[in-house]
């Protein structure tokens, strides 16, 4: 019978072997409990005489994922997991792991405390605590080097990424693959073969570490910096790794201050709110309805967005219909769907056969509408014109069968006017798309005023299945993420006009933490799309309002539209994704300035995030408070999943809480002296200042 060591973890002795059991649903998560029944049971093996070898097995799904994420921001009580693996490690008879599902984080941290490890083939294993802006801080930093080496090692840890148990074997830090499905009898099995081969305790804390030069980690620490861009954690991962040449009580010593510091920085929460932040989203008020069913899915128009969404569906295992105006454009569409699994044949993932066989399976494109009448949900992503998505609705709702869900793709439109030309207005939402779309994370599912819950929620399921982050935007022009886009831009254009180079602009942006500054994305993007965009716009011209246009004209008559005519702010002649300043263009920005009797001024980087992030934040203020985003993370979690706004500033509105909302007020006010019309700070922001609140009060879960 298993003796019972604490409420989850039990220890029994079978044939010698003593079975330190977790049952611990759903994930064996090492939380308080758990800790303390495995160190229980530690010392029971010890000091256990008919026990040769210990078996550090789990019931169910998994062996312990991690740490247990109910248990964050609370103190925990001890044993902590550092002391459990250094107790596990000091055991005076072998111990054994055996593993199955994930073991991530404090679950490897285990594991590799172990003296032997066996796993279930398929299993994966990864320290991810980067990811929360940490490190591994219970021995994983100095124990995996010494398993691995320091180079994988270093990969592993500042990566994060999840590790097949089998390349994990090939690496050092599992000994064993066993294919049975039974871990436990796996276990008992290796167990045992260990007893009678007479291999017996194996620490790894008393391993050296060859590859550990100092040259490793420099080259790492160069690296951590460039990927990192502007990530800490990174960086203490490589800190804490390199003690790893210490003896193993220096080097864990030397974790515990770099995990120290890893925690008191603001980076850290930045971090672990847009990791729960990510989960938070699908917390909408209409979570409780069931989403239709999806199988079959419609994609109008084969352009840059179709052609990446019937890829993202593809992937996903839907099928797809791909319609198209005729024959030609058709073809067209197809090779476009064709390009986006280039680079995964390129990179051998999968062979050309492959796509021919998945697009004869999944696949069919039509110049007929009527193509689309089994389609569980139809996609509309054909030129960003009013009239013309009228057409297609009305097309859409004469074909499509009752129950289908019918989206559009817009990027500005107001869904409902494009709701109100079919007799569903119920079936129909927007379900707007990053570019490339079989890449970008973020899915914004706009609700119009009749949209019905089941379609929304089909909407979010849509997303799931796609591997996307689905936030839930109102409708109003550009919904969350492109009106707030809209408002630093102009930010930018006003600083431009006034005396800032796009150059200085893009670098300040870079040093914030972007990947890219806003003319290096106007350049990507094209310059003829905000040219349209704006021409459509200009019979509703306010003549009170500062447009900052004049050079972005200028810019479209002179033919540099950005990479796609090798031209734009810089020049790409030179073949490539980037390339130096265009020399035509500063030039044609002082003239500009001239013609508009501007003198131009200096603006010290400082200064241009400060009206860059001032803009951002106000816009992102007035969305929440319209209910266009339902709370203060739904913006953040746009900003992050489409617009690259560093993870680990943790989105707009969570910096904003960060440096203080009343500093960014007090910018707002001081620049609404220059532009009272663009700067007016939003009422929201008005009050929770006065209230002394921030924006994090309000991220309450909505109703669901
Ligand atoms: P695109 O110009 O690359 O593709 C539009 C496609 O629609 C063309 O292939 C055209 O032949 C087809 N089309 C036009 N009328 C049609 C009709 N009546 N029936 C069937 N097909 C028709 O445009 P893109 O960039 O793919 O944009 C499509 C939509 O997605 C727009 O509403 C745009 O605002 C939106 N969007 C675009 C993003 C981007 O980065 N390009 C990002 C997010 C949304």
């Amino acid at each position: 019978m298993p003796e019972r060591l604490s409420d989850f973890v039990t220890y029994e002795l079978i044939d010698g072997v003593a079975v330190i059991r977790t049952d611990n649903p759903p994930v064996n998560a090492l939380g308080n409990d758990v800790r303390a029944g495995l160190f229980a049971g530690m010392e029971r093996f010890d000091a256990d005489p008919q026990a040769k070898i210990a078996l550090i097995h789990c019931e169910g799904r998994t062996f312990h994922a991690g740490a247990d994420i109910t248990e964050f921001g609370t103190k925990r009580k001890d044993p902590q997991i550092s002391a459990l693996c250094d107790r596990i490690e000091a055991a005076g008879k072998p111990v054994v792991a055996t593993l199955h599902g994930t073991a991530l984080g404090g679950g490897l941290e285990v594991a590799i405390a172990a003296h032997w490890r066996i796993a279930q083939a398929g299993s994966k294993v990864g320290l991810p605590e980067v990811h929360l802006g940490v490190i591994p801080a219970a021995g994983g930093t100095q124990r995996a080097p010494r398993l691995m080496g320091a180079a994988q090692a270093l990969e592993a840890i500042t990566s994060g990424r999840h590790i097949p148990v089998e390349e994990a074997r090939d690496l050092g830090l599992v000994d064993e693959i066993d294919a049975s499905g039974d871990p436990l009898a796996a276990g008992l099995a290796y167990a045992r073969r260990l007893v009678a081969e007479g291999k017996g305790v194996r620490r790894s804390g008393e391993m050296t570490v060859p590859d550990a030069t100092p040259e490793l980690f420099a080259q790492w620490r160069e690296r951590a910096v460039k990927q990192g861009r502007g990530l800490h954690a990174v960086l203490y991962c490589v800190e804490a790794v390199e003690a790893c040449t210490l003896p193993i009580a220096e080097g864990l010593k030397r974790e515990t201050e770099v995990s120290d510091k890893s925690h008191a920085d603001p980076q850290r929460d930045a971090m672990v709110h847009a990791f729960f932040g990510e989960r938070a989203v699908a917390k909408i008020p209409e979570a409780k309805a069931a989403p239709r069913p999806l199988a079959a899915i419609g994609v109008v128009g084969g352009g840059t967005m179709g052609a990446g969404i019937a890829a993202a569906a593809l992937q996903s295992g839907l099928s797809v219909v791909m319609v198209e105006r005729d024959a030609e454009a058709l073809a067209r569409g197809e090779a476009n769907l064709r390009r986006n699994f280039a680079s995964s044949v390129a990179k051998g993932r999968m062979s050309q056969g492959d796509l021919d066989a998945l697009l004869e399976s999944r696949w069919t494109g039509a110049a007929d509408y009527g193509a689309l009448k089994d389609a569980d949900l139809v996609i509309e992503a054909v030129f960003e014109t009013m009239a013309v998505k009228k057409e297609v609705f009305a097309k859409l709702d004469a074909v499509m069968r009752e129950g289908a869900v019918l989206a559009t793709n817009t990027s500005y439109l107001d869904v409902n006017e494009i709701a109100a030309v079919t007799r569903r207005p119920q079936d129909v939402l927007g379900l707007h798309f990053f570019s490339p779309a079989h890449i970008m994370r973020l899915l914004e599912v706009v609700v119009g005023d009749k949209t019905a819950p089941e379609v929304v929620a089909t909407g979010f399921a849509l997303a799931k299945r796609m591997g996307k982050i689905a936030v839930r935007a109102g409708v109003c022009d550009g919904f969350i993420g492109n009106r707030i886009l809209g408002a630093y831009l102009k930010a930018a254009d006003m600083m431009v006009e006034d005396g800032a180079s796009p150059y200085e602009i893009d670098a300040a942006v870079r040093s914030f933490g972007y990947p890219m500054g806003p003319f290096e994305m106007g350049d990507l993007a094209g310059l003829d799309i905000g040219w349209l965009d704006r021409r459509g716009k200009d019979a509703a011209r306010d003549p009170a309002e500062r447009y900052a246009e004049g050079f972005l004209d200028r810019m479209y008559e002179n033919g540099w539209l950005g990479q796609k005519t090798g031209m734009g702010f810089y020049d790409y002649s030179g073949g490539g994704r980037s390339g130096p300043p265009n020399p035509g263009v500063l030039p044609m920005i002082e003239a500009e300035r001239r013609r508009l009797g501007i003198n131009a001024r200096a603006f010290p980087p400082e200064e241009i995030l400060r009206r860059y992030i001032a803009a951002m934040v106000n816009e992102a203020a007035k969305v929440v408070e319209e209910g266009i985003a339902l709370r203060p993370l739904d913006v953040d979690m746009t900003a992050i999943a489409g617009y690259g706004h560093p993870r680990w500033r943790g989105g707009p509105m969570h910096h904003a809480d960060a440096v203080g909302l009343a500093r960014i007020l007090a910018d707002l006010r001081d620049l609404a002296q220059e532009d009272p019309g663009f700067w007016a700070p939003a009422p929201l922001l008005e009050r929770l200042v006065a209230e002394g609140r921030r924006f994090a009060d309000l991220n309450a879960p909505a109703a669901g």
